[in-house]
């Protein structure tokens, strides 16, 4: 069974503390305004939403709201659907007209705050806002205002086994699975389900796309049960429920001899899980499959391509309204380095692209942020935007499997606004990533995000405390992409860590350094991968480059980095679209953070910064490693300002990546200087 844990535990309640403000007058003015909480609706998750309210504003404000039935004429809040509600429909008016299913109006009317939408789930959305406002001290004025989710799907994959383990997990176990069993506490569950709808996440995939012998029963009647049993504790919450599978299921769990989706008995196979799994949940979401990667079973086997594959379970969901999510993480990953025209960063191009427009309309293509494998830089992928006729998701990575695994700080959500900003020219000069992958950009039916969780069984759920940052911005970025940065860490910070500003503000900074400086202190201009092999962490610069799962940089003494030019190189940099395409083929366009994934230069080679690229290696190490020290200095300023079982748990984390990148420094270094020969120019210690 999983160990105890308490609500009490430090970081437990993440963002959801609802931390009384520090400003006593604010306080008591605010507890006045909320003094009745009035919900029409019936349904669990509108209960939920009158649940939350009751219990945030009561430990913030300190205020105990009475709950009635009939709103009084000032000072409380009203909550419900137009629909069942025309107290709230006089209030909201035609603001109601603008917004789509999941959104919801804020709308002060006197004193009288109404949180209006066309559905509980919407009503839950606006719940939620109205205490991020309190918390963040936004809640008192006038409020006015709609929101809508920019993105139809708002989903996150947990890569968790049913051992117990989770595929790069670094917060412990899972929460769903231990011991070959679906074993979980069921009020852990609700709070990550309240968590993920608090920042307006809408799905998730309970299980990891490496779908394992018993995981691969999920889709029969041996698990369906407890399986539909989380889905009643997501449901409250709106967050609908996914299955990764397994594509070889027929023959493993089936008995059957192949697994050819355009065999008639498979085709019958899948439609009859389909029944089964609609029969206990009649609200699932669809299938999740990774196929033909990482040795992987995919229709390749059978000479069928991912469209083949992709349409078959698409036709066995299709009566339920289910989705199949076909994943595009699909490369030779035994790739030869004497090989020099297989390019893994081609890969995912190749395979699909050709397939544009084949694929049936319940079916999106989960395309990761950039052609590797979320490495802390790389271009964004290739294929984003330059399917037309394809419906496609967009995948990030929470867990921070090459970004220092939560014992390192690296708040992503910077490197995930690059993503998202980037302007594909797929249709003119208006078509950045965030349009492409919202549908808006071709009128997809379907579209939106979806990212590998970072929590585990851990107390604080991330291990490190500030990496639960990750987590709320993915959500909020995935709800409004236009949010920022610096927006978002602020945020976090307030409504996790409290009410000093002073300390809120440092945490922000923190946050918003530590992308850079990991970049800093790791593998250099865009080149990626000096990882250990297998568990990815710490530095190893030749661990890939002579490994059978060949992932190159191609180092020498002349030079480093892969050319991915038509002239000379892969051609990968044809894949991209306008301007992108000449940007990257040109070694003086390109820009200097992504050099050396498109260009194999000399050390000598003198970047836009008016660096070579050797000084340019050293300066980022010896600056990198001591503003990681720093980071931890800073943190040291907060002792006593924040809850000191949270200080303590970042503490050790942060003095542990200190060293850490100091070991990246001089691994990186002394490998640099002994491959070129050249010396640092300011003649600083290189083992
Ligand atoms: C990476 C990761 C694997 C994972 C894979 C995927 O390669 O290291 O653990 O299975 O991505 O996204 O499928």
């Amino acid at each position: 069974m999983h160990e105890h844990f308490t609500k009490d535990s430090p970081g437990y309640k993440a963002w959801l503390a609802y931390h009384a403000p520090g400003n006593e007058a604010l306080r008591k003015k605010e507890a006045a305004r909320y003094g009745w909480i009035a919900s029409s609706g019936s349904d669990e998750t509108a209960k939920a939403a009158a649940a939350e309210l009751i219990a945030g504003i009561g430990s913030m404000l300190g205020a105990e709201p009475s709950v009635l039935e009939n709103g009084l004429p000032e000072n409380g809040i009203i909550l419900g659907t137009f629909q069942e509600n025309g107290r709230i429909r006089d209030i909201c008016g035609d603001a109601a007209d603008k917004l789509n299913a999941e959104g919801f109006v804020l709308r002060t009317s006197g004193g009288v705050t109404a949180i209006g939408a066309h559905s509980s789930v919407g009503v839950l959305y606006g719940a939620f806002h109205l205490l991020r406002l309190i918390a963040l001290g936004r809640g008192s004025s006038g409020l006015d205002m709609i929101e809508n989710p920019a993105n139809g799907l708002r989903m996150v994959n947990q890569w968790d086994n049913i051992d117990g383990s989770i595929e790069r997990g670094y917060a412990g176990q899972s929460i769903f699975y231990r011991d070959d069993e679906i074993s979980y506490s069921p009020d852990r569950i609700r709070d990550y389900a309240r968590m993920l709808a608090s920042v307006g996440l809408s799905a998730i995939a309970i299980n990891n796309v490496n779908v394992h012998r018993l995981e691969t029963k999920f889709v029969t009647g041996e698990y369906l049960p407890q399986i539909a049993e989380l889905a009643s504790i997501f449901r409250v919450y709106g967050v609908k429920l996914y299955l990764s599978i397994n594509f070889a299921s027929p023959i493993e769990v089936g008995g059957l001899e192949t697994a050819d989706p355009l065999e008639p008995e498979v085709r019958r196979w899948w439609r009859e899980r389909a029944a089964d799994i609609y029969e206990a949940i009649p609200d699932f979401g669809g299938f999740l499959v990774k196929a033909d990667s990482e040795n992987r079973p995919g229709p390749f086997t059978y000479d069928r391509n991912h469209a083949d594959g992709a349409n078959m379970l698409a036709e066995a969901l299709e009566p339920y309204g289910g989705l199949v999510i076909w994943r595009c993480f699909v490369y030779n990953c035994k790739q030869d380095w004497r090989d020099r025209s297989t390019d893994r960063a081609r890969a995912a191009y190749d395979h699909f692209m050709p397939l544009d427009g084949a694929f049936k309309d319940n079916v999106i293509l989960q395309i990761k942020n950039g052609p590797m494998d979320f490495q802390v830089r790389e271009p964004v992928s290739p294929l984003l935007g330059a399917m037309k006729r394809t419906n496609q998701l967009l995948e990030f990575q929470i867990t921070q499997e090459y970004t220092g695994q939560q014992r390192h700080l690296c708040y992503l959500v910077p490197q995930w606004k690059t993503v998202l900003d980037f302007e594909t020219y797929a249709l003119g000069d208006s078509s950045p990533v965030k349009r492409v992958v919202d549908g808006s950009v071709f009128g997809r039916r379907y579209g939106g995000f979806a990212a590998v969780s970072n929590i585990g069984d851990d107390m604080n759920w991330t291990g490190h405390p500030l990496a639960q940052a990750n987590l709320y911005g993915y959500g909020r970025l995935a709800w409004n992409p236009e949010l920022t940065s610096e927006g978002i860490a602020e945020e976090w910070a307030a409504q996790a860590v409290g009410s000093d500003e002073a300390a809120v503000g440092l945490i922000c900074s923190m946050l918003m350094e530590s992308l850079g400086i990991y970049e800093a202190y790791t593998a250099p201009l865009g080149v990626g991968w000096m990882v250990n092999p297998n568990h990815h962490y710490g530095p190893n610069v030749d661990g890939y480059e002579y490994d059978k799962w060949g992932t190159y940089h191609f180092a020498d003494r002349d030079g480093i980095g892969v050319d991915r030019t038509v002239k000379t190189g892969t051609g990968y940099s044809s894949q991209y679209l306008g301007e992108n395409a000449a940007i990257y083929e040109s070694l003086d366009r390109c820009p200097d953070e992504l050099l050396l994934f498109f260009h194999h230069v000399p050390y000598t080679h003198i970047l836009k910064s008016g660096k070579t690229v050797i000084q340019h290696i050293y300066d980022t190490h010896f600056a990198g490693a001591e503003r990681a020290a720093a980071l931890a200095g800073t943190w040291e300023t907060l002792r006593g300002r924040i809850d000191e079982r949270i200080y303590v748990q970042a503490e050790a984390r942060l003095r542990g990546q200190a060293e850490h990148a100091k070991e990246w420094r001089d691994i990186i270094n002394t490998y640099f200087y002994r491959k070129s020969g050249i010396a640092d120019e300011q003649g600083r210690t290189i083992y």
